[in-house]
């Protein structure tokens, strides 16, 4: 109890024996107290079936059993030579890169380019474009290419500088751009803004593959935003394709870096060239994450996943009009089932040492509802397996805080 340090959490004052969570059933987490909540993040955004899915959970123990775990360090596994297959299907790329969080498949996506461009004999190639109020994670390369200034101010010295996107009309063009990175759709963790699609209408026009267009579907991916991958309502092609979070269902941790038959096929070579990708980690293509993320798959045809998301993302909408107009909701963005209510802060009679919008998130905690504020936005992202009454109790849930504490 004294000895573990969390993520994105201010340790001093955090009360861990009220934020420790010993179950999960379905949509549903329970704590040590237990008190059931409602998982409207799913779990930052990783849950797809619900937690403890039969089917997912009989794959990962079967595959357990078998094969726990085997290096993908010049060795493959059966499950995920499978998944590479499916994934590469699903997406229409080729070649599929195993790692284990949704940073690491950025940082991969970030090496391929590099690594791409001296291949082909273009090694002037090294410079990377972002869209402003970017995320891809935290490690040096992801949060190099991002752009929330607070996620990245005290880490300047391992940073290098990108280019940014919006507003710079020939970014496209310079000979020195190695890759452009996009979130589509909606960047999530800036605030879960929408973006305009004229915004990514150069992508869809540019020359194929000069430079490259990575897509980070991290967050959007596996349905959050209605089909599949959010890109593929944009028209955008990716040359590199990142996946995670949903991956697994929301059960292990799995990345993936997709690409192209060109890119991989410029990494082929004699062994004495060097042009292998020189990037890898112990845990890539684990076996039990790769069973996992196919028993995931296999649940989102048996129960028409997409389909089910799609009926909760139009319940969604009716709901969220009760919402709309309120004195204390400065505005509500959504993209399917991604969903941030914003909040004005100065409207509400509330006061906690985080902020207004953690008090409000505390107060749905109170009422069996884990939420976690993106600034002043409550997040809504349910798991797709929900049923549009959690979605009524949590929206319901929110309405009651907002009507005790609005002046
Ligand atoms: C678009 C996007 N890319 C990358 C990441 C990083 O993923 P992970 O937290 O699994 O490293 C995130 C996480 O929220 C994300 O939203």
């Amino acid at each position: 109890m004294d000895h573990i340090w969390l993520p994105f959490t201010q340790m001093r004052g955090f009360d861990i024996d009220a934020r420790t969570f010993v179950r999960g059933e379905g949509c549903t987490l329970v704590d040590a107290r237990g008190k059931r909540l409602f998982d409207a993040i799913s779990s930052v955004w990783t849950t797809i079936h619900g937690h403890g899915h039969p089917h997912i959970v009989k794959a990962i123990a079967h595959q357990a059993s078998v094969l726990d775990h085997a290096t993908t360090l010049g060795a493959a596994n059966l499950p995920a030579i499978t998944l590479a297959d499916k994934l590469a299907k699903l997406t229409g790329l080729d070649r599929a890169f195993f790692s284990s969080d949704g940073a690491s498949a950025v940082e991969v996506a970030l090496k391929m380019a590099l690594q791409y461009w001296q291949n082909v004999g273009e090694p002037r190639r090294q410079r990377f474009a972002r869209l402003t109020n970017a995320y891809h994670g935290d490690t040096a390369g992801g949060m190099s290419v991002s752009d929330i200034a607070l996620f990245k101010e005290h880490f300047s010295a391992v940073l290098f500088e990108t280019l940014p996107y919006e507003g710079a009309s020939n970014v496209l063009e310079r000979d020195d751009l190695a890759a452009i990175i996009i979130e589509p759709v909606v960047q999530a963790a800036a605030g879960m803004y929408i973006m305009p699609a004229h915004l990514y209408e150069p992508l869809r026009a540019r020359r194929t593959g000069r430079p490259l267009l990575i897509v980070d579907e991290i967050a959007t991916g596996f349905g959050r935003t209605g089909p599949m991958f959010a890109s593929t309502d944009l028209q955008l092609e990716p040359d590199i394709m990142c996946l995670g979070k949903g991956i697994t269902g929301g059960t292990l941790p799995l990345s993936a870096t997709l690409t192209r038959k060109y890119i991989y096929e410029s990494f082929l070579g004699e062994f004495s060239e060097g042009r292998q990708l020189f990037h890898g980690h112990s845990y890539a293509g684990n076996p039990i994450a790769c069973a996992a993320a196919l028993a995931s798959l296999e649940v989102f045809e048996r129960e028409n996943t997409l389909e089910h998301g799609l009926n909760l993302s139009s319940a969604l909408d009716v709901l969220l009009r009760s919402q709309r107009g309120r004195k204390s909701v400065r505005e509500i963005r959504r993209a399917g089932l991604m969903c941030a209510i914003d909040l004005k802060p100065e409207t509400l009679r509330l006061t906690h040492p985080k902020s207004v919008a953690w008090g409000v998130a505390d107060a749905m905690y109170e009422r069996g509802h884990f939420t976690r504020p993106l600034g002043n936005a409550i997040q809504l992202v349910p798991p797709l397996a929900s049923r549009a009454e959690d979605l009524v109790s949590f929206v319901n849930a929110l309405n009651e805080i907002l009507d005790a504490y609005e002046d």
